[in-house]
């Protein structure tokens, strides 16, 4: 696997502000939609919070112990919305500022490069109380916000990524209601989806404005290629229509100059898209750095009935498939399947659909497993090192790709699923905030050096 990446590329990990960092009151922070969401009864495996996740707002000096240790030149991170501006509007909080721009120059000193993205999923709650992302003015404040941020840490960071994973904060949570703020909608969620692009646009416009040249701006994308499960027309069709919502919905604007094509048809009946406006296009498709991939898992479609049959009471979420007949593979701890080479067909499958496409990172991969008491997980080295393999073999199709981000330095908040499930190379001890590397620390650590070799 040697002297097969190209010059300079990345190696790193990633992580959230709400999924590692607690301290979710501390120096001023007001409440996001995870806060909120995670207080309803039901809505989180466990009745699991935002406290304590993995301190690390208190603990940063250790993890960045951590993280030059492991070797990575690169670091993953989010800016939490609501530490900046509590109430999603207005001047910004100097507190929440000034714990990033100590984690930014941290990473520095370490020569350790920091991609920070402004919005891995904690809107402020209260502009989700003014409509959320179904409300074009959500799309202004998220400009507004990074502009803060941009001003503040622009000297000290040149990777900014804008949003992470716009499909599920349109789908899981304006459609499905799995995630927060808990919505099951149609139109209010198309329109989610809609204005995080929109958002996603005006924010790299703020940005560049007073940005420096080094400066690169970027969206990160989650990546799972829809297969048919079968050869038949109807699930090859069913396939397409995932497909949409899933990447295209997002790819096409971003990067094709377009809605994607089969859209409107699919959603006849329970949206009219009137918040599309002129101009939006324009907006959305603003020239980009790079691209970030983020890859887990395809999904497999089977064509399926409608759970709705009524349009204008259906759910974003309702496409008449079905994605639980999966094919006989290993499956991790989350009972995703095993398929690295769902990787390799996200990167090349972007590069041959997008001519205009920027560089590619993977800014997301990894794997839950059960843990041993040794903390010795055979499973994961096994999956993130064929899955480093299928982005290889991306960059040797002809593929740009940059870099490779691991998810993620330590066991975090899994969303709904609360703290049941741990992705990290580092296993944390949630009572005591003990950090203990797994042996995948170790191997990637290894991994990196002899990568810096050749
Ligand atoms: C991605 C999210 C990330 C993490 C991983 C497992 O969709 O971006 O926060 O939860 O999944």
């Amino acid at each position: 696997m040697t002297a097969s990446f190209p010059p300079g590329f990345r190696w790193g990990v990633a992580t959230s502000a709400f999924q590692i960092e607690g301290a979710t009151t501390t120096d001023g922070r007001g409440p996001s939609i995870w806060d909120t969401f995670a207080a309803v009864p039901g809505a989180v495996a466990g009745g699991d919070t935002g406290e304590p996740a993995a301190d690390h707002y208190h603990r940063w000096p250790a993890d960045l112990g951590l993280l030059g240790d492991l070797g990575v030149d690169s670091y993953r991170f989010s800016v939490s919305w609501p530490r900046i501006q509590p109430s999603g509007s207005g001047r910004a909080e100097p507190r929440g500022l000034d714990f990033y721009r100590r984690l930014v120059e941290g990473l520095r000193e370490r020569g350790i490069e920091p991609f920070l993205t402004l919005y891995h999923w904690d809107l402020p709650q209260a502009l989700e109380d003014n409509g959320g992302w179904r409300s074009r003015d959500t799309a202004a404040r998220f400009a507004e916000y990074a502009a803060l941020v941009h001003e503040r840490l622009g000297d000290v960071v040149d990777h900014w990524t804008t949003l992470n994973e716009p499909y599920p904060c349109a789908v899981a949570g304006y459609g499905e209601g799995r995630h927060a703020p808990g919505a099951k909608e149609g139109d209010g969620a198309l329109a989610a989806a809609h204005h995080l692009l929109l958002g996603h646009g005006l924010a790299v416009q703020a940005m560049r404005a007073r940005a420096t040249p080094q400066h690169q701006f970027g969206i990160v994308l989650n990546q799972s290629p829809a297969v048919p499960v079968t050869d038949s027309a109807a699930d090859a069709a069913a396939a397409a229509r995932q497909d949409t919502l899933l990447r295209r919905q997002f790819t096409d604007p971003l990067f094709g100059g377009r809605y994607a094509p089969g859209l409107a048809a699919m959603f006849d009946g329970v949206s009219e898209f009137a918040f599309r406006r002129d101009g939006d296009l324009e907006t959305i498709g603003v020239p980009l750095d790079y691209l970030g991939v983020n890859y887990y898992y395809r999904v497999h479609v089977a064509d399926a009935p409608h759970r709705e049959p009524e349009p204008a009471l259906r759910t974003v979420a309702d496409i008449g498939v079905d994605t639980s007949r999966l094919p006989d593979v290993p499956r991790t701890g989350m009972g995703w399947p095993v398929e690295p080479e769902g990787l390799t067909e996200a990167l090349v499958g972007l590069h041959n659909r997008y001519p205009a496409l920027p560089p590619l990172y993977v800014t997301e991969n990894g794997c839950v497993y059960p843990d041993r008491s040794d903390f010795a997980d055979y499973e994961r080295i096994t999956f993130l090192s064929e899955h480093i393999e299928a982005a290889r073999t991306a960059a040797m199709a002809g593929v740009d790709l940059r870099g490779y981000f691991c998810w993620s330095l330590l066991d975090n908040f899994e969303w709904a699923h609360g703290y049941k499930h741990r992705f990290g190379l580092i296993h944390v001890d949630y009572a005591t905030q003990a950090r203990t590397p797994r042996a995948s620390y170790r191997w990637y650590r290894d991994f990196i050096a002899a990568q810096r070799l050749g």
